[in-house]
Parts: C-alpha cells; sequence; structure tokens
C-alpha cells in the first residue's frame, strides 16, 4: 500500500552540469521524517552541498536520519529554531508537518536564510501571507517543494495553452483522486488537526491546483463554493491494524470547490483520499478552439499513465490527436539542483510564493465555504 500511496523518486540523471564546487552550500533539514529521505538523497549526490545540520523535534531521530542515508559531520538539534541560532546555513529544507511550515519558514527567513519549503506551503491563507511578510523582509530565496513543475508532461501542459491551439481557456474540471488512500504509513501527521491541519487538499489536492493554475498563469480566484467531507477518515474500518486512527483523524479526506478565476475561467475542483468511486476522472481544459484532457493520474509524480488528447473541430470535422507523453524523471533532484543553484547565483525561486499562495487562497476558501455553507469572495492581501 505504501508503494501505492507514496511516490518513489526515480534518481537518473538526464542532464549533468558542471557545477563549481569551490564553496560549498551549506544546507540544513528542519524535519526528518519520510519526504526528508528525499531531500538528503538528491543532496549528498551534489558536490557542491554540504549538509551540516539536521533538526527534529523527537529525540534521535536526526541521528537515526544521519546513520540510515549516511550523512557525515552533520549537528543534531531538537527544533529548527536551535539550528537556525547555532549555524550559518545558505539555505534550509523545511520538511515538517504542514502545521509547522508557517513557524519554520518564518523563522528561517528571519536568520536570513533561503528557504526551501515542501508543499503545502501553509495550512491557512493568512500563514501563507505573514511567510510572504518575511520573504519580503529577508530578501532571501523562498521556493514552495511543487517537484511535478520539473515534469515535461506538466510542462507541456502550459505550453499547449501557451501556444493558443486551445483558444480562450474558459472552464478546466480536476480529475484524480484515491478511491482509498488515506496516508498513514508512517502514522498520523498527515491526520491529525494539529499536525496536518488540512487532509486531502494539503496533501495532493494542491498539486492538481498547482497544476492547472499554473497552466493559465495563476489568476487570482474572485469567489469559491467548497464542500469538504471526512466521512472515510473517521471510520476505523478504513484502518486495518490500527483502528485508532479514526479517532485522531481531524481533517478532510474529500473537498470539491467551484471556483471563479479572474479571466473569465471556471475551476470546477475535487480532490479525494477515499471515496467509493476509482476517480474523480480525467483532467478537462476546455477552450474555444480545442479541448485538453489529462488522464487520471497522480500529479505528484508528474506521470501520466496514457497521452494527453487534444480535440479540435477543423474544417468542419472533429478531430483529435494524442500530445506524446515523456518520462518524468530525477524530479526532486531537479527541484533541489533549482533551488541551490538559485543560492550560488543570487537567482529566484522555481516556484515562487506569488504563485502559491493563490493556491492556499483556494484551499482556504474552500474550507471557509463549507463551514459558512455558501459561496464566498476571496481577497488575497498585497504583501
Ligand atoms: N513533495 C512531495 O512529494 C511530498 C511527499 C510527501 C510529503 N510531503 C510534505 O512534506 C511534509 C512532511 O511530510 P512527511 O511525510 O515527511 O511527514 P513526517 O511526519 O514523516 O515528518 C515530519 C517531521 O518533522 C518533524 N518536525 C515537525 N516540526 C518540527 C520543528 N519545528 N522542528 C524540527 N522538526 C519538526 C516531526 O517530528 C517529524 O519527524 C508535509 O508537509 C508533506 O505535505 C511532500
Amino acid at each position: 500500500m505504501a508503494r501505492d500511496i507514496l511516490n518513489e523518486f526515480e534518481t537518473i540523471h538526464d542532464e549533468e552540469k558542471a557545477i563549481d564546487t569551490g564553496k560549498k552550500v551549506k544546507i540544513g533539514i528542519i524535519g526528518c521524517g519520510w519526504i526528508a529521505g528525499a531531500h538528503i538523497i538528491e543532496y549528498l549526490k551534489m558536490e557542491d552541498v554540504e549538509v551540516v545540520a539536521l533538526a527534529d523535534l523527537i529525540p534521535g531521530k536526526a541521528e537515526a536520519f544521519a546513520k540510515k542515508y549516511g550523512v557525515e559531520g552533520a549537528k543534531y538539534y531538537l527544533s529548527g529554531h536551535d539550528m537556525l541560532e547555532n549555524e550559518q546555513l545558505d539555505g534550509v529544507s523545511i520538511c515538517t508537518y504542514n502545521t509547522q511550515h508557517a513557524p519554520c519558514a518564518i523563522d528561517a527567513l528571519e536568520h536570513g536564510v533561503n528557504v526551501m519549503l515542501e508543499k503545502p506551503f501553509t495550512v491557512t491563507l493568512d500563514e501563507a501571507i505573514e511567510v510572504m511578510k518575511a520573504e519580503k523582509k529577508s530578501g532571501k530565496i523562498l521556493t514552495i517543494g511543487f517537484q511535478p513543475r520539473m515534469s515535461a508532461n506538466i510542462q507541456m501542459i502550459k505550453k499547449i495553452i501557451d501556444s493558443g491551439e486551445l483558444g480562450k481557456v474558459y472552464y478546466m474540471q480536476a480529475g484524480g483522486g484515491r478511491r482509498r488512500g488515506i496516508p498513514t504509513p508512517y502514522g498520523t501527521t498527515f491526520i491529525e488537526k494539529e499536525t496536518g491541519g488540512i487532509g486531502a487538499m494539503g496533501d495532493i489536492g494542491c498539486y492538481s491546483l498547482d497544476m492547472l493554475l499554473n497552466a493559465v498563469g495563476y489568476p487570482k480566484p474572485l469567489t469559491v463554493s467548497g464542500y469538504t467531507a471526512n466521512f472515510f477518515g473517521v471510520d476505523p474500518e478504513n484502518y486495518p491494524g490500527h483502528p485508532e486512527y479514526a479517532e485522531k483523524f481531524g481533517v478532510e479526506d474529500f473537498a470539491a470547490g467551484f471556483i471563479r478565476l479572474e479571466g473569465g475561467i471556471i475551476l470546477d475542483f475535487r480532490i479525494s483520499w477515499a471515496m467509493n468511486m476509482d476517480s474523480c476522472g480525467d483532467t478537462l481544459i476546455l477552450g474555444t478552439k480545442g479541448g485538453l484532457r489529462i488522464p487520471s493520474m497522480d500529479c505528484y509524480n508528474g506521470d501520466l499513465p496514457k497521452p494527453m488528447m487534444i480535440y479540435k473541430n477543423v474544417a468542419g470535422k472533429k478531430i483529435s490527436f494524442e500530445v506524446p507523453k515523456d518520462e518524468a524523471p530525477d524530479l526532486f533532484f531537479k527541484k533541489l539542483r533549482s533551488f541551490v543553484d538559485a543560492i550560488k547565483t543570487n537567482g529566484k525561486a522555481t516556484v515562487s510564493s506569488k504563485e502559491i499562495v493563490i493556491n492556499q487562497a483556494i484551499i482556504d476558501a474552500i474550507i471557509r465555504s463549507n463551514e459558512a455553507g455558501r459561496e464566498i469572495e476571496v481577497v488575497i492581501p498585497e504583501v
């Protein structure tokens, strides 16, 4: 089950660039759980990077992590804050559970450290705005860890729209989602309110939002009518061997939203950790000159189960054709390499807070709309 839920990212490099190893980039990692493993594997491959410090709240976890991955010479801390106080870091990977994203990112930026923050950006819109204020004040890089942006397939969606082949995009329907896939193979940090903060939307929904919103240039949301549910998360039958997890479940296992975006685009969004259906279906992008069908997929690995299809009317004939599918290797290496390169060149974030705050505003609005039981307006404060 873990293999189904948690992607095993391939580590074959398809591009090797000459890198200056003269000065090592000093990296720290805050949170030594599952995803930190994907970060350390890639950092250890980089000759110009030194992982100098590891922090985890759980005593002994950072040390065990270092042993498991063969990290030598790192210092260990019991909190990200202690690490930031005592180390001179160039960059930090924040791999904590969601509710610690904002405090750790603000702390790192206030210490003048560049930040690679795992997705989702934060739990609430307010938190995202506070992180952006700290980013602005610090002048440091803040990039959010959406590795699918490194996938040629995901990039192709944007290229197709930018080419004008679809005409004006007016409607997008998000697909995908899991039939049974509440992520508890390593414990309950994803499903508890205190640690996860948000559920299916923060885990996988944010990827499908990013895939679609990035493709159309991240227009702002105007209004959202949202719905969230937790029927499966609170049912002990869904945790074989761990029925007690049901009582800990404090987030959503399903969410849907009808979102009006600036520029006259409707986004019809749904995501699921568990439902009585195989999938929410394909992702559809409708334009005035063409439509794009993206087969139901796990957006986070940037891979497609089969090619995307374009539908058009040409000279009075209905035609459709495949978009050749690409391999999507090495996404984590590329994501972390782009962060290190940005640090070395005083460059920009690959996935910026200016974009992802919109993603977060939609998730936040779906939750607030569900609580209010009606459509709500979305206002994103300027930073
Ligand atoms: N990009 C991806 O493909 C991907 C995949 C899985 C998870 N994630 C994201 O990564 C994050 C972590 O997920 P995970 O599965 O590794 O969770 P996890 O629960 O396995 O690990 C999180 C760790 O952070 C530690 N921690 C929390 N707050 C801390 C703090 N202030 N200082 C030091 N340590 C702290 C916890 O003790 C825990 O060991 C989540 O936000 C999740 O959404 C991303």
